[in-house]
């Protein structure tokens, strides 16, 4: 039997479902139930009622699962695969933020800590955070975290003075203003797609900042056939797979996260096989890390 046979009948036997990111290796994503961005895969995992669910993604994202599905065994198959830019925000330096500054609403992206997410008042993705920033008073004084890069793209697109935590994603933090101008000049006729997560000049080069689901959707939709794509390498096979009449460039070949690539299909059968690792989070930070979620998935169903 092949390593994909054998995950297949350990799935079947378990009764899980495997979720995936799409920054994953392309033999995750081939054997996913389910691909996709932070927030479709939150929304999966709300929706799941799967006793198993193998959570293909860095950390914080196995953790948003067990939040929105506690009934759920959530398997995080490789605990290694962690986020740097969600360690960014300590839970206790946010909680000192708010103690400091009780009338700051405080906005966290989903790459996140449980524990970081217990001490905010909402959760955003990139696939939403525009709205959601835009749908609260303009008056309300309001803390950005982790992400200075997308809170500085967001300030900007939506005039906006939100106060930014100094962290950032080291994967798209290497794209520079200078490998855009160079793959346009390489690329004439191609659209630039970056993540918001890249730096503000990154972002004023290119043509559109999509969260990596509003990249997929923008791509089929279309009609233009060759795009350079500005995130994680990972995002490229599903985008060739998608459409394949259409070609697309790495704006910079080195857009790794490392954290994403650790999870292997060996690391997939075995905890399958083993029922672990699991992840595991005390009752009360669950539910506490679930509220700000919920206001999200509440004020963008
Ligand atoms: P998406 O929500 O766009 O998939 O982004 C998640 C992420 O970690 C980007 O680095
Ligand atoms: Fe975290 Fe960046 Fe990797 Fe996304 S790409 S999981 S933000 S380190």
């Amino acid at each position: 039997m092949t390593l994909e046979e054998e995950i297949e009948s350990l799935k079947q036997q378990r009764n899980a479902v495997i979720l995936a990111h799409n920054y994953t290796r392309p033999e995750i994503q081939d054997i996913a139930d389910f691909v996709g961005d932070s927030l479709e895969l939150s929304r999966k995992a709300a929706e799941c009622r799967a006793p198993v669910i193998v959570f293909c993604g860095v950390r914080f994202m196995a953790e948003t699962a067990k939040i929105l599905s506690p009934e759920s065994t959530v398997l995080h198959p490789n605990p290694y695969s962690g986020c740097p830019m969600a360690d960014m925000a300590d839970p206790d330096a946010v909680a000192e933020y708010r103690e400091k500054h009780p009338d700051t609403l405080i906005v966290a992206y989903v790459n996140t800590t449980a524990a970081t997410k217990t001490a905010v008042d909402l959760c955003c993705t990139s696939g939403n955070a525009e709205k959601l920033i835009a749908s609260l008073p303009p008056e309300r004084k309001i803390l950005f975290l982790p992400d200075a890069n997308l809170g500085a793209n967001l300030n900007a697109k939506l005039n906006r003075h939100m106060e930014l935590w100094p962290g950032c994603c080291p994967t798209h933090n290497r794209i520079m203003p200078e490998h855009v101008l160079a793959a346009k000049e390489k690329h004439p006729d191609a659209l630039v797609l970056v993540h918001p997560e890249c730096l503000p000049a990154v972002v004023r080069l290119a043509d559109r900042a999509l969260s990596t689901g509003g990249m997929l959707k923008f791509v089929r939709e279309s009609a233009c056939r060759e795009f350079i794509i500005g995130t994680e390498c990972g995002i490229l096979h599903r985008m060739q797979k998608e459409n394949p009449d259409k070609a697309f460039y790495p704006l910079e070949p080195a857009v790794v996260c490392p954290n994403m690539k650790k999870i292997t299909l060996e690391d997939v059968l075995f905890c399958l096989r083993d029922m672990t690792p699991e992840i595991e989070l005390p009752e009360d930070v669950r539910r506490a890390a679930k509220a700000p979620i919920d206001r999200m998935l509440k004020a963008l169903p």
